[in-house]
């Protein structure tokens, strides 16, 4: 596996590559990679000829009071992991590479932003199609990979290439579970041992909603008013709990027929997101 810090280097092998009409599949990542990011290279490896894995902590993603400095850098593990599992190139860049003092572009999705999670992570949406939007034009692959964990991401990431007019195909991998049903995550490493215990309650939730909603009860309002009771009593601190539409992730009535159940809570200090996709018959 090639290791590149510099845009101009990387972008000279992949001209190399395109002359050779080779396609390119890319996974972006904030490293700490775990089983979830290493499917998304699995997947990436079935669709290209070459894949390319980026590791870059974004910091416009991260508000003030959030966790950008403390977040968990495990370089040399996910090296040897991205080896393993035959990465063609990492790009690995520094702050400086990507932002330059005097960046005055900033790109924002509208409307969906402003939902879920982007209620308290101002900004956040943002950042994360900023970089998104800068990472396409520096690697300039065929398809680019994101895991379903990151629903409202993936949504944000689908509208903005459309928007954009950007020529990549946006690909999404199911999420990952560990054997409890606790969705793999960076930021599953800050749970103490007691509240990993707890942490799969977010999953059962998700699946209590679905139970209900697929037994017809139809007043989708009160099995989320329910769920968050639940996650309060089992010591969660819920951000939001709320079942939406698949296509604009605004609330959901009983006429809908795809659904997804979005939530995040936090548990002690991480902040946990799960969602779970329901299809009802027409
Ligand atoms: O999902 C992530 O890890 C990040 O939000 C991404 C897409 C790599 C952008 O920084």
């Amino acid at each position: 596996m090639k290791t590149q810090n510099l845009i101009q280097d990387l972008q000279l092998t992949i001209t190399n590559w395109k002359q050779q009409q080779m396609t390119i599949a890319f996974v972006p990542t904030m490293g700490n990679l775990h089983a979830g990011h290493l499917e998304l290279v699995k997947a990436a490896k079935k669709k290209a000829d070459k894949v390319v894995v980026s590791i870059f902590v974004n910091p416009t993603q991260f508000s003030k009071d959030e966790d950008f400095e403390n977040y968990p850098h495990t370089e040399q593990q996910d090296i040897e992991a991205l080896i393993t599992n035959n990465v063609d190139l990492l790009f690995l860049p520094l702050i400086k590479e990507i932002y330059h003092s005097q960046t005055k572009t900033i790109i924002t999705v509208a409307d969906i932003s402003n939902l879920h999670c982007g209620q308290t992570r101002i900004g956040h949406f943002s950042g994360v199609a900023t970089i998104v939007c800068k990472l396409l034009n520096i690697v300039h692959p065929d398809s680019i990979f994101f895991g379903e964990k990151d629903f409202q991401q993936l949504a944000v990431i689908r509208l903005m290439v459309r928007d954009l007019n950007i020529s990549v195909n946006v690909e999404s991998v199911a999420i990952i579970r560990e054997s409890d049903g606790l969705a793999m995550s960076s930021r599953n490493s800050y749970l103490t041992i007691q509240q990993r215990l707890i942490a799969p309650k977010l999953y059962q939730t998700l699946c209590n909603a679905r139970d209900k909603i697929m037994q017809q009860q139809s007043d989708f309002r009160e099995i989320e008013e329910q769920q968050k009771q639940y996650l309060t009593t089992a010591g969660f601190k819920v951000d939001y709990f709320s079942i939406c539409r698949v296509n604009d992730l605004l609330l959901a009535n009983k006429n809908d027929k795809k659904l997804v159940i979005l939530t995040a809570a936090t548990l002690g200090k991480p902040r946990l997101i799960d969602n779970i996709c329901i299809t009802l018959e027409s």
